[in-house]
């Protein structure tokens, strides 16, 4: 079974085969794109975890790009090498790519420049499930006319971080010095998604300027964006009077503890709501890997939030909890335990949280 170390073979290899396979004009725009990305890097992205996917590793671009990484570790994926490989082979690869639980920061590089067929990329992106890993800091290098396609791709969505570096006149073997900026922003379209030009740049008129370029966002505003809540009436915290019989109509939320909550942080934050009850009035149970009710919303991303809802394992499979605030009404209070009943070890402190910590 290939591993992790046999990418950083791959890279090693892909290494030696630069030095000869340099006969491009040295300072010349096919170069710069590498010196390009290579400080985006060095300013943006030093200390993360990061990954380059290729559509082919036999380009220029792509050598250039590498040559000037000078970074410590990078992966290197092709990625139709990845989909050729058997399913367990797959799985194994991928879930080795994108670091483990500890990585804090994670950057990726796509290279469009040497085949503007980015269906394998983004197969491999969807398989990796990247729109889950958010702030990941994307960077795309590829030709002028596919930004939009890249930004706007579904795989992307929810990536904080999207930047698109667009290079004119690109044939296999030469690229005009011209290259413009993009940033995908999630919102800034009156709550939806945008592509901006943000900067053009001449790749042969050095330095770079890329400081505030990059990697800037704070949601610290919605611009409106509109937020799909799904909810059930369990007062204190949820209580709202239906708007129809119909049991997916919207409903006005009436005074309760989450009303309060939100309509503080929609005021704040410069977002609205939309509030619907799910589909049989129910939270939902699975079948088949399929969950009907609230839990079926969250899954098939109909709705973007659903309230209230406590965690179980099996649902943690569709959805991520967030919490907001403590709910116990009851505390137990016990002194400090001198060590666990061996009973007891499953309920490691770090999984037993808030006043039920060291209950026992
Ligand atoms: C581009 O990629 C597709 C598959 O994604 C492949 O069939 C095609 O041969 C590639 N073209 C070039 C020029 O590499
Ligand atoms: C690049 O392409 C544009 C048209 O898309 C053309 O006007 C321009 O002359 C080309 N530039 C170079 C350097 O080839
Ligand atoms: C880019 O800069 C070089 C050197 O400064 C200059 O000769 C060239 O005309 C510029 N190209 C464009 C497209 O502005
Ligand atoms: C909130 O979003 C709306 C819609 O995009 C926008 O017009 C408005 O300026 C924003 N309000 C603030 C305070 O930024």
């Amino acid at each position: 079974m290939a591993s992790l170390g046999y990418f950083l073979v791959m890279l090693a290899a892909t290494m030696v085969n630069t030095a000869t396979a340099v006969s491009q004009e040295v300072g010349g725009p096919v170069e710069q794109v590498g010196v390009l990305v290579g400080q985006v890097v060095e300013y943006h992205l030093t200390g993360c975890h990061l990954v380059l996917i290729t559509t082919t590793k036999h380009s220029h671009i792509f050598t250039n790009i590498v040559r000037h990484l000078g970074v410590a570790a990078v992966v290197v994926v092709e990625a139709g090498w990845v989909l050729s490989q058997d399913q367990l082979t797959q799985d194994h690869l991928l879930q080795e790519l994108w670091g483990d639980t500890r990585t804090t920061c994670r950057a990726l590089i796509l290279d469009l420049t040497a085949n503007n067929s980015v269906d394998l990329v983004f197969r491999l992106l969807e398989s990796s499930g990247l729109w889950q890993l958010s702030e990941t800091r994307v960077l795309v290098v590829g030709e002028n006319e596919g930004v939009e396609e890249v930004l706007f791709h579904r795989h992307l969505r929810n990536i904080v971080h999207a930047f698109y570096l667009a290079l004119q006149n690109l044939t296999t073997a030469s690229v005009s010095e011209r290259v413009w900026v993009y940033r995908r922003c999630l919102y800034c379209n009156n709550g939806e998604a945008d592509v901006q030009l943000i900067h053009k740049w001449n790749l042969t008129s050095l330095p770079y300027h890329t400081a505030d370029l990059f990697f800037q966002e704070q949601f610290l505003n919605f611009m409106g964006l509109k937020i799909q809540f799904s909810i059930l009436r369990y007062f204190p915290y949820t209580d709202y009077t239906p708007g129809s019989k119909e049991p997916d109509s919207t409903v006005t939320l009436k005074d309760c503890l989450d009303a309060r909550l939100l309509s503080v942080l929609s005021r704040k934050l410069n977002f609205s709501i939309e509030v619907s009850e799910p589909p049989q009035r129910i939270w939902g149970s699975q079948e088949n890997g399929k969950f009907s009710g609230m839990l079926g919303l969250l899954q098939r991303e109909e709705a973007d939030i659903g309230v209230p809802i406590s965690p179980q394992a099996e649902r943690m499979s569709v959805m991520k909890f967030i919490s907001a605030y403590e709910s116990d009404v009851l505390s137990i209070v016990d002194h400090t335990p001198e060590g666990m009943e061996p009973f007891l070890t499953y309920f490691d402190q770090t999984y037993v949280t808030g006043s039920h910590r060291r209950a026992r």
